[in-house]
Parts: C-alpha cells; structure tokens; sequence
C-alpha cells in the first residue's frame, strides 16, 4: 500500500474544521460544527461537569482496564436515564448496555454485528441524515439505503414516504431513526407518527436503531425519550439504541456513549451482548474511563443532575432566541424566506439553502466557514454577529444570484 494508495480526499466536515485552524483572521467564524456553544461561540466544561470530575478524581483508585463493556454502574444508569427504570424491556431483562467510545462506536458495533452475522441485510437510513451513518455501515460492507424523510413544506416527517420506502425492505433490515432533534432538519416524528413506524418494524420484522444524540436539545429529557421508549414497548423482535452522553453533558472528547441491546428475550439479549463484546475486543478493547465515571456521578447525584437539567433547559431557550434573532435579521435583510422555518425547527441546525460557490464565498470574503452542505449550526453563531452573518450571506446571496 506504501506503493500504491494516492491521496483520498477527506470529507468536508474535516476540512472545514481544519481550515478554520489554519485561518489567521481574527474575526472567523465556524459554523458547522456539531456542538453546542454558548453566546460567546465558546464551549466550555460546564460547571457541574468540573465538579464531577473533581469528585471522580479524588476518589479514583486505578487505572486499570474497564471490561470489554466498560463500566457497569454507568451501564445501568444510562439504561435506566434512557429507557426508563421500569421500562418493561429492562424489567424482563430483556436489556445489556455496553459503554462505548462515543455514539459513534456504539453504531460502528451494530454496524459490525449486521456485517456478520446478518450478511446481505441492508440498513436503511433517513435522506437526508447524518452523513456518517452511511459511512460506517459502508466500511464494514452492511448496504445502505435510504428512506425519504421530510414533507415538502419542511414542517413535519413525512410518514407516507418513510411508511411507503421501508414497506420495501426485507425482514431483518435495519432501520436507523434519530431519536430526537433530527439532524439535519431539526424535524422529529410526532407521537403518533412514532407508533406508526413502531407498527410498521414490528410487522415487518425490521430492526430499529434508535441514535440518541442530541439529548434534551429540543425539550426536557423525559419528552424526547418518549418515542424511543413506546417504540420498544411495541417492537418485540429486538433492536439497538446507541446513546451519546457528548452532547448533553458537555463532554464531547472524553467520547462518552453506549450501545443498549433491546432483545426478544433476556437469552437472546445476552447472546448479542457476547458477539458485541467479541466485536470490541477486536475494535478497541476496552472503553476509556474517565467520561463515563465523570456521567455515572452526574446521574447519581440529584444536585449534579440538576445541574444537567438547568444547562440543557439553558441550552434550549438559546437555540430559541437564537432562532428568533435569525429569523429577524433574515426578515430584515431580505433573507426570510431562506430562513421561514427557522423556528418550527429543533436542536442546532438548520439549512441555509446556499450552494457550494455561495458557502466559498463566504468563507473568502467574509472568513465565515460552513460545510458544503451549508448547514448552520444556531448555537456556533455568537449572539453579537447574526448581523454579521445574515447580512454577509445576502451579500454573497445577491452576488450570485445577481
Ligand atoms: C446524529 C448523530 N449521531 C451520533 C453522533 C456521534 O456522537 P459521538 O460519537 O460524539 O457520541 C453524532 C455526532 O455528531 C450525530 O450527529
């Protein structure tokens, strides 16, 4: 390979992180990234989170290997924060949790057990979605197809297209749902919509994915785990959710999440949960501590945890006001109608609408950096330069479209 292999080019959501390093203009703005950030564009530890590690700090022991699995307590209080402790899953045993390297390895470990032990079954995914979805399952061979996602007037899911695509895919297909605050389009099923789907994988013998990301972005814990957990009190036949805990407690680089198991019965759970513990052993061995004892004492302690629910509940009337401000200025400068569902929208992003040419444009003349999508992560933008952005992008808009 030394030889052979010429250079692969690296996906936009690397670059434009890298170029906005690189940039020596004291005024860039990055935009797209996939974080929360305060009005000052700044993403700090939050302050329950420093307390919490002051406290897994002082009393850390070792620094011994956690089991493949990783760390037992966290495992049962994501499962019970997530799911619900009396959820009837966990009640009939029917649930295993492994902690994880991040979401992210959670859904590279289904990925991994599709591969082998379900060859030639298919996952499906939400166009449009997250783009790494498609790319995990690509690298480990699992075919991806797509289910259209949104209504054309962008305001809801639209379930007649989702129903109509996966009436097509084949019993012990996966299905990838966000959770909640779906990205990119910030659009979620509603209740009812969510039993439809539940309905419909249940029927069809399909196994549902639930990527639990952007927690409590879009409203209180308790209301966005709704729909996962009425999925799995209708889906008997088995599923997956993959939780990150970056997002929500602020701990993005300690990669904190896990993989939840939902099996048709607690013996078949546990079988999944050794071909997934097989999987890790071979991927990365053994999960990083730190992150998820960090989580762990959040959710044990009611102070601690108090403090997650005022920062996600302040997480929430930001992106608000943000949404707002935007809407406002967008108005103003011309710019509405990009941005008319702005506020329909939940979590942290929404699409400009603007091209590639448009999105360089910005970046050259502006040192505004977005990916080529040109999706706009609300929080990125610091309260003082919406006006700065919006009229930049009317600039660029008006420039081009003449
Ligand atoms: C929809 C979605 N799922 C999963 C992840 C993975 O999160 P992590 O691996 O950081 O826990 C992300 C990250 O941005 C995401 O946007």
């Amino acid at each position: 390979m030394f030889q052979t292999l010429t250079e692969r080019p690296l996906p936009t959501i690397y670059t434009t992180d890298a170029r906005f390093e690189a940039d020596g203009r004291p005024d860039k703005l990055l935009l797209s990234t996939g974080l929360y950030c305060d009005a000052e564009g700044r993403c700090p530890v939050p302050e329950f989170i420093k307390e919490a590690e002051a406290r897994v700090l002082a009393s850390e022991q070792t620094k011994a290997y956690l089991l493949w699995g990783g760390d037992g307590a966290f495992n049962a209080a994501l499962e019970a924060f997530v799911l619900g402790a009396e959820h009837p899953a966990r009640v009939s045993g029917k649930t295993r949790t492994l902690q994880t390297p991040g979401s992210t390895a959670a859904l590279r470990l289904v990925a991994e057990l599709m591969a082998r032990h379900a060859p030639g079954k298919a996952c499906w995914v939400s166009q449009p979605g997250w783009g790494n979805h498609t790319q995990i399952c690509l690298d480990v061979g699992v075919p991806v197809k797509t289910y259209p996602y949104l209504r054309a007037d962008g305001l809801a899911v639209d379930l007649d297209a989702v129903v109509g695509a996966l009436e097509g895919a084949n019993a012990g297909d996966a299905v990838v749902f966000q959770a909640a605050n779906h990205l990119p389009t910030g659009v979620d099923p509603s209740a009812e919509q969510w039993a439809v789907l539940a309905d419909l994988c249940a029927r069809r013998g399909l196994v549902p994915v639930l990527d639990a990301a952007f927690l409590g972005f879009g409203a209180p814990f308790e209301q966005e785990f709704a729909g996962l957990r009425a999925f799995f009190d209708v889906v008997q036949g088995g599923g997956f959710v993959t939780t990150s805990f970056g997002k929500a407690f602020g701990l993005y680089r300690e990669r904190v999440g896990a993989l939840t198991i939902v099996g048709p019965c607690a013996q078949r759970a546990q079988a999944l949960w050794t071909h997934a513990l097989h999987a890790v052993r071979t991927i990365y061995s053994s999960p990083p501590s730190h992150g998820a004892a960090v989580a762990r004492t959040v959710l044990a302690d009611p102070d601690l945890r108090a403090g997650l629910e005022s920062r996600t509940a302040q997480i929430r009337a930001r992106l608000g006001l943000m949404r707002r401000l935007i809407a406002e200025r967008a108005q103003a400068a011309g710019l509405g109608a990009r941005f008319a569902r702005i506020q329909h929208e939940r979590g942290l992003f929404t699409k400009t609408g603007m091209d590639e040419g448009q999105v360089a444009a910005l970046h050259d003349r502006f040192a505004i950096h977005m990916n080529s999508r040109a999706v706009l992560n609300v929080s990125a933008l610091p309260q003082a330069s919406v006006e700065r952005f919006i009229d930049a992008m009317a600039h660029v808009v008006a420039d081009s479209e003449g």
